[in-house]
């Protein structure tokens, strides 16, 4: 069978999905349900019909798109990633899943193949955490692990419900239908860019990936007292800023003297009240993500954050509430499914690395009810979530070929 990838189209359609934008080019922002990710998720769909794939969606807006294998009882084979994107983001991350999942598809049509499997691309709805504070919205419904009440409470910033919001959206089913039967899957393959330097750096074309780090994020709110920038003096403060950036710091020195440099901790949003410049801040809110590939280290994280919260708020006499959104386990990578991503990149000779992901994917939710793995294409400098984001149409193409040959593996 002699599989090639349509290079021009995938990435003309790259470009083209990124023109469903709320930020100016080349950045891009797609945030869940928004217009522009309607009208996105209606262009996208109709590629997938174009190209004969029976499209349906659950009650989220998981989108599924299925080429019929000629055992459609048997379990499916599975490829997809998340077109929603971080305001400032770029044009590839998620994407590439999702537009190379689909030609890997059509190269196979075109190739003449006959899936015995059904062969099914996914977009995730709400990969990003933006709206709703908390990744994998769709994913971790599919695979049952977030449950269904918890989900539907889920507000953004404007207090909206995840309810209301995907109800208002067009998706009307019941959230309680969303989760997969037990055996839905044979395997499910999620190719992506890295997001980090690895490839680049060691000259490698793929990454195959045999780890998913675990995520975890809390939202902390600090309460002091608020006043006149001038008239209260500093002994008198109970400034929450202040108390915010020692939560920061101490944040930053536990992931700094973990012992081991898988862990990371960011704090990527600080909303201050009032906000103004004359004014001491009397409430602040912030967003706390902290990862690493060993639960036991995350967790000192954790604890350590904790301690800091009771100390400062005892030595500043401020108030802090710190609500955990997720705690997440890591993902180990199928075994066999690994072998066949290193058979099909030893038969084109692409050099590969095998390592962990240290972003977190739907994959590592998806490996709750499914034999997973991951095939990374290099970035540019590593960058992503940013608009300078960038895979060359090669590597993407390469990926694209090696996801595809390894599919239609899964599906004879
Ligand atoms: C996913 O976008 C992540 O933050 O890892
Ligand atoms: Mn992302
Ligand atoms: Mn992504």
């Amino acid at each position: 069978m002699k599989i090639e990838i349509n290079q021009q189209l995938l990435v003309s359609e790259i470009e083209q999905l990124a023109t469903f934008s709320d930020a100016d080019p080349p950045a891009v922002t797609r945030v869940v349900f928004t217009s522009t990710d309607l009208k996105a998720r209606a262009w996208m769909k109709d590629r997938c019909r174009n190209a004969g794939l029976i499209v349906r969606e659950d009650a989220i807006g998981n989108t599924f798109a299925r080429w019929v294998g000629s055992d459609s009882a048997a379990p499916v084979v599975g490829t997809g990633s998340h077109i929603d994107a971080i305001p400032n983001a770029g044009k590839y991350d998620g994407v590439v899943g999702v537009l190379g999942g689909l030609e890997a598809i059509r190269a196979l049509q075109r190739a003449q193949f006959r899936p015995r499997h059904s062969i099914e691309l996914l977009i995730f709805t709400s990969e990003e955490p933006t709206r709703f504070g908390i990744g994998c919205l769709g994913s971790r419904l599919l695979s049952g692990t977030l449950s269904v009440d918890s989900a539907r409470k889920l507000a953004d910033n404007d207090g909206s419900t995840v309810e209301d919001i995907r109800r208002r959206a067009g998706f009307s089913g019941e959230l309680s239908q969303v989760k997969l039967p037990d055996n839905y899957y044979k395997g499910f393959v999620e190719l992506h860019i890295e997001q980090g330097p690895l490839l680049e750096q060691e000259g490698k074309i793929l990454g195959l990936v045999e780890k998913i780090a675990a995520p975890a994020s809390l939202r902390v709110t600090i309460e002091g007292e608020g006043g006149h920038a001038g008239a209260v003096l500093m002994p008198n403060r109970h400034d929450a800023l202040c108390a915010a950036a020692e939560l920061i710091l101490s944040l930053e020195s536990a992931a700094r003297t973990s012992g081991a440099i898988d862990t990371v901790a960011t704090v990527g949003i600080c909303d201050v009240f009032p906000g103004a410049v004359n004014s001491i801040p009397a409430k602040v809110r912030l967003s706390v993500d902290v990862r690493d590939t060993d639960l036991t280290r995350r967790e000192v994280v954790l604890k350590k954050l904790e301690e800091t919260c009771r100390t400062t708020s005892a030595e500043r006499q401020v108030a802090i509430h710190s609500e955990l959104l997720n705690a997440d386990a890591p993902a180990q990578c199928d075994p066999a499914i690994l072998q066949a991503l290193r058979e099909s990149c030893q038969r084109r000779q692409f050099s590969f690395l095998t390592m962990t992901s240290r972003a977190y994917h739907d994959s590592l939710f998806m490996s709750r009810i499914a034999p997973v793995s991951m095939l990374f294409i290099p970035c540019r400098h590593g960058y992503s979530h940013r608009p300078d984001e960038y895979a060359s149409p090669e590597d993407i193409a390469r990926g694209t070929l090696v996801l595809a040959e390894t599919l239609s593996g899964l599906a004879a």
